[in-house]
């Protein structure tokens, strides 16, 4: 039955410094857990300079790269790892378009944001970034495997 779901997949979820700084940060964990994924790794973080350029590497020809970076390193972020069956589709469904004026209300730039520049989360866009954010924002140890008791189809 489990394997007939598809393959589990893990993704990266970061709560911003806006985020942070509004007092988003357990709305946010809490979309998430509702939702039924499992959380497999979560810490409060100051992001460096390279590692925000490191990780929007693709956006560095962007105009708004430059402030992007100033805003991602800005304050301190919440990282997280996130796991189940379709996480990565789900998860970019659940915090809504980038632009948070167009964002669908129940979303979480839907119902949380209005800046683009100032959309309060980042998740990644695909399994394989997914695994790539996982190694660049958490060391090995910081991710922990674990079967919830109340609900073992999450494994
Ligand atoms: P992008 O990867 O296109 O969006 P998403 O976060 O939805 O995957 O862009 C990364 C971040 O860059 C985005 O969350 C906010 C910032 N950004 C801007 O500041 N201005 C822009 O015009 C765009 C497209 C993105």
């Amino acid at each position: 039955l489990i394997a007939s779901l598809g393959e589990i997949e893990q993704t990266y979820i970061m709560v911003k410094p806006d985020g942070v700084q509004r007092g988003l940060v357990g709305e946010i964990i809490s979309r998430f857990e509702k939702k039924g994924f499992k959380l497999t790794g979560l810490k409060l973080f100051q992001c460096p300079k390279d590692l925000a350029e490191e990780h929007y590497k693709d956006l560095k020809a962007k105009p708004f790269f430059p402030k992007l970076i100033d805003y991602i390193t800005s304050g301190p972020v919440v990282c997280m790892a996130w796991e189940g069956v379709g996480v990565v589709a789900s998860a970019r469904k659940l915090i809504g378009s980038t632009d948070p004026l167009q964002a669908e209300p129940g979303t979480i730039r839907g119902d949380l944001a209005v800046q683009t520049g100032r959309n309060v989360v980042h998740g990644s866009d695909s399994p394989e970034n997914g695994k790539r954010e996982i190694a660049l924002w958490f060391n090995e140890n910081e991710i922990n495997q674990w079967t919830p008791a109340q609900a073992p189809w999450l494994r």
